[in-house]
């Protein structure tokens, strides 16, 4: 069996696994607000309240399952739920009944007895796991999981397809320090924009995907509440990062905890009432019938 930490390119886990969780579980309050409290795309939540047997849904790298749990209040009770995370120190303590958790790596073939049972297979947030070149064979994997017919739903956003208002020295450190980090390992650059090719690629029907603008919240009421929670958000995403990226060799200008607490510094400094403008995008494909 390979040493998948050893082999992973992903960063987020480093630290006090419990503010990981909580960064985590406040990160998706801001992502379903800017996508409308769709927890997935329209056509197919009606898709799977109009289907005639107990709707069924896995979670891949599921965190700390937050997602799972904010859909379960929308099925009913006899849906099926699991989530799937390589690291299960984020899983929390307690869950509805109708929620499993267990530990399986996305690019290892997934447990015998979960394949072909799901509606849908939900994935979001692996922009910092996928490297150049896993992109289509990771989408073929996740789609042993499927009934014929059922849907893959993968959903991103990331820090190189953001910008801030006014400009930070302090971002644009950091975009450096992630995109030397991610040519260093590896890492896919094609995400968010590149996974609708992965899921048509690896075979998928009925494809498409959607665009949600990162700051349409500064357009409504919530404006004033929303800037202070993003730019929490991005303080706290930047030195999570920071930590992992240091934990995993580091970047130039960016291996020792003097150059993080220095970057992190700025960072607290710069972001107080900043508008961050970037963008979500879900794509989506279904399982041939046939
Ligand atoms: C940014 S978190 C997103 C968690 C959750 N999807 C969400 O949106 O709240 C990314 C998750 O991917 C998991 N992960 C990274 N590499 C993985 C792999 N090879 N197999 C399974 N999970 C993985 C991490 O442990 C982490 O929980």
């Amino acid at each position: 069996m390979p040493n998948v930490e050893s082999e992973s390119v992903y960063f987020l886990n480093a630290g006090a696994a419990e503010s990981e969780h909580e960064r985590l579980n406040r990160q998706h309050r801001l992502f379903d607000d800017m996508m409308q409290n769709d927890l997935l795309p329209p056509h197919i939540s009606s898709a799977l309240s109009n289907s005639p047997t107990p709707p069924k849904i896995v979670e891949i790298a599921t965190g700390t399952a937050i997602w799972l749990t904010e859909i379960a209040k929308t099925l009913p009770a006899d849906a099926e739920l699991v989530g799937l995370d390589y690291d299960t120190s984020k899983f929390p303590a307690s869950l509805p009944s109708n929620i499993t958790l267990r530990q399986a790596n996305m690019y290892e073939p997934f447990p015998s007895d979960l394949h072909g049972k799901f509606d849908i297979v939900n994935v979001r947030l692996i922009i910092f796991a996928l490297k150049e070149g896993q992109g289509t064979d990771l989408v073929r994997n996740l789609m042993t999981l499927l009934k014929p017919g059922g849907y893959i739903v993968w959903a991103e956003t990331g820090p190189l397809v953001g910008s801030v208002e006014p400009p930070s020295l302090a971002w644009h450190q950091f975009q450096e320090v992630n995109w030397k980090f991610a040519k260093k390992v590896g890492r896919d650059l094609n995400l968010p924009i590149g996974m609708l090719y992965y899921i048509k690629e690896a075979g998928c029907v009925e494809c498409d995907d959607k665009a949600y603008p990162g700051n349409s919240q500064l357009y409504t009421h919530n404006a004033k509440d929303w800037i202070a929670r993003i730019n929490f958000h991005v303080k706290a995403f930047a030195e999570q990062s920071l930590r992992g990226i240091i934990s995993l060799g580091g970047v130039e200008g960016m291996t020792t905890q003097e150059e993080m607490d220095e970057l992190v510094a700025a960072f607290k400094r710069d972001f107080v009432d900043r508008k961050v403008n970037y963008v979500f995008i879900r794509a989506w494909g279904r399982k041939p019938e046939a």
